[in-house]
């Protein structure tokens, strides 16, 4: 039977898989968002504000979304500490991705992004301010004016070192001015997809009592966040498991560039947690083992605030030639204890406490011992401006998944291209959260009925759930994790090389194939955490094999993916976005690829030509 909008709610049980029968929710809503970081509230926010019927789902409260820990600030060309421009940030955006970025949507980001930080404003971000009562903005990583020729530009909008903290939380708040509905602690299992290849909603699991709710919408967004956690040492919450992305290569669609991961410079060394890029925009500075300033080499003109990439090869040479500190000469030091207490306590209250708790140090007197840790993902879901996912269907690289979107780390949409600039991640969330509401609202008819789910829409689902729940393997889920995570730290690092990333496609494949062997002992739908793990370490190690294959494949020097046997970058060969697809089954990955969108969006400005990348 069809039915309108939200009101179908009819409880079922779904056939036994293996012995148990779950109950079964159904729920109709015109967008289903999955996630409730800054991309997720936002989007969720504007349907609700459209007038949709909307509900977000998420594994964990809204306000302890990953975005929570993202510290520096937000990129938008506000030019309240200094002349600045949209067109100089879309050049540094271009020339930080290492023209791998489609440019169409860069420049879609940056012309919207002072609107989008000033509605932030209006929400209530409680923004630090300058003596004059503006936005402060500090200067961060890769961010310049005059298309790279004039000094830095100070881009970067702060409250102090708190940013996304106090953004998630804002956001949630203006969420629920609205009528959206949040389901909260419900875990996302699969995508309900159709005979045509068209998204039908999304079916979850509620951590409390293990019934299974399938949410029927005309449009499901995915911000599900990245996948740090493949990696043994990352920035990321023990929740960045990139579940959206799993669901994604299981509904046999392509994830987009994941060879691309980004370290960030100053991970605490040991604990992995991030000293905010704000600290070197702030004046901090680093040093190696004889006291240099060695990026003063490497990047003679932006030096510590070089691109994040840059920064982190250059330390992790830095400790290769024997010049690292502390006993075993394996990390640097991030000195701030040069600057005045007082901007310490007003700009980086949250990493002075960060600095004491996890590395014991008091930075107002105490270098902070660092290293390069995993970030971000520049991959994802591919997708245009809008948020709608892409696939290649045919001679059609940019086929529309239709009822399908993703924003946020999820997406890559593509304005990060091949490395990331510190900053541009948090503008990324609010202003294609923002944008895929607008398509909502663009395209959805509301009040009108929806289709019937087809027969077997969970039987993926379904099934894969009960397989793990049911599973009697030898190996625990935590030690294939453990396995995973240390190749991709391993095999797939800041420099990458072709045996060692030949080695870690073939550890990884094996990895993969030994999660037939898993053993859960928890067999509960109640709070099941060691089944919740296990789902997502199956999220994580899709992931892990196309980003190994997809580094493998690429036979250049990007962004972040630095190549020691293709030391270069190759624009002729390789200005190419990578598709990459997984068969869950036979645990294989298949490359295709897509073009680069050269077009920009308007002629106000012209398409950027790539150059070499020197700061
Ligand atoms: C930072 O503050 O360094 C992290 C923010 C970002 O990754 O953009």
């Amino acid at each position: 039977m069809a039915s309108a909008n939200g009101k179908a709610k009819a409880s079922s049980t779904a056939p036994a898989v293996n012995g148990t029968a779950y109950k079964v929710v159904d729920h109709t809503y015109d967008v289903i968002v999955v996630g409730a970081g800054g991309a997720g509230l936002r989007a969720t926010l504007g349907c609700a504000e459209a007038g949709l019927k909307t509900a977000c789902i998420t594994k964990v409260f809204p306000t302890r979304s990953h975005t929570v820990a993202a510290q520096g600030g937000v990129a938008a060309s506000l030019g309240n500490m200094g002349p600045d421009n949209w067109r100089w940030h879309m050049f540094d955006t271009v020339k930080g991705s290492d023209w791998l970025g489609d440019q169409d949507s860069i420049e879609y980001l940056c012309r919207n992004a002072p609107a989008a930080v000033y509605e932030l404003e209006h929400y209530g971000v409680p923004f630090s301010r300058t003596e004059d009562g503006k936005i402060y903005q500090r200067p961060f990583g890769g961010m310049t004016t005059e298309f790279g020729e004039g000094p830095p530009a100070q881009r970067t909008c702060a409250a102090a070192d708190r940013t996304g903290h106090a953004m998630l939380h804002t956001l949630y708040g203006q969420s629920l001015r609205y009528s959206a509905e949040f389901f909260i602690e419900y875990f996302a299992l699969d995508l309900m997809m159709d005979q045509d290849g068209a998204c039908r909603g999304v079916v979850a699991m509620c951590l409390d009592d293990g019934a299974i709710h399938r949410f029927r919408a005309k449009r499901t967004i995915l911000a599900t966040g990245g996948y740090g956690r493949a990696y043994f040492s990352c920035t990321s919450a023990h929740t960045c498991t990139g579940d959206g992305n799993a669901m994604v290569l299981r509904a046999g669609l392509p994830l987009q560039d994941m060879e691309f991961v980004q370290f960030h410079p100053t991970g605490i060394y040991g604990a992995g947690v991030l000293i905010t890029e704000g600290a070197r925009g702030e004046g901090g500075y680093l040093t190696n083992s004889k006291g240099e300033r060695f990026m003063e080499r490497y990047a003679p003109h932006a030096k510590d605030l070089a691109s994040r990439d840059v920064v982190s090869r250059s330390m992790t040479i830095e400790i290769r030639e024997g010049r690292g500190v502390g006993a075993e000469n394996d990390h640097i030091y991030l000195h701030l204890d040069h600057l005045d207490p007082k901007i310490l306590a007003e700009r980086l209250p949250g990493i002075t406490e960060n600095a004491k708790v996890f590395a014991g140090v008091d930075l107002r007197r105490q270098p902070i011992p660092v290293l390069p840790t995993v970030h971000y993902n520049m991959g994802g879901i591919p997708t245009n401006y809008h948020g709608e996912v892409l696939t290649r269907k045919g001679d059609d690289p940019d086929a529309i998944v239709p009822g399908l979107m993703a924003i946020g780390e999820a997406a890559c949409v593509s304005v990060h291209g091949a490395n990331r600039l510190g900053s541009n991640s948090l503008i990324d969330l609010v202003v294609f959260g923002r944008a895929a509401a607008l398509r909502c609202a663009a395209t959805i008819e509301k009040n009108t009925a929806q289709p019937d789910l087809p027969k077997s829409a969970d039987a993926l689902a379904l099934s894969r759930l009960d397989k793990f729940r049911f599973a009697k393997g030898g190996t625990p889920t935590a030690a294939l994790r453990l396995k995973m995570q240390k190749i991709m730290q391993t095999n797939c690092a800041v420099f990458r090389d072709g045996p060692v990333l030949k080695e870690g496609v073939e550890k990884i494949s094996k990895v993969w194939q030994e999660s037939a062997d898993i053993n859960v002992t928890d067999r509960s739908l109640i709070w099941n955490s060691d089944l919740i793990e296990t789902l997502e370490f199956d999220n994580l190690i899709s992931q892990a094999a196309v980003t190994v294959v997809g580094a493998e494949a690429r036979q250049e020097s990007r962004g972040a993916h630095a190549r020691e046997d293709f030391p270069k970058r190759d624009d002729v060969k390789w200005m190419k976005h990578t598709l990459a697809f997984a068969d869950d089954r036979k645990k294989t990955v298949t490359l295709d690829d897509r073009p680069v969108h050269k077009n920009t969006l308007t002629n106000e400005i012209s398409y950027i030509e790539p150059k070499a990348r020197v700061y």
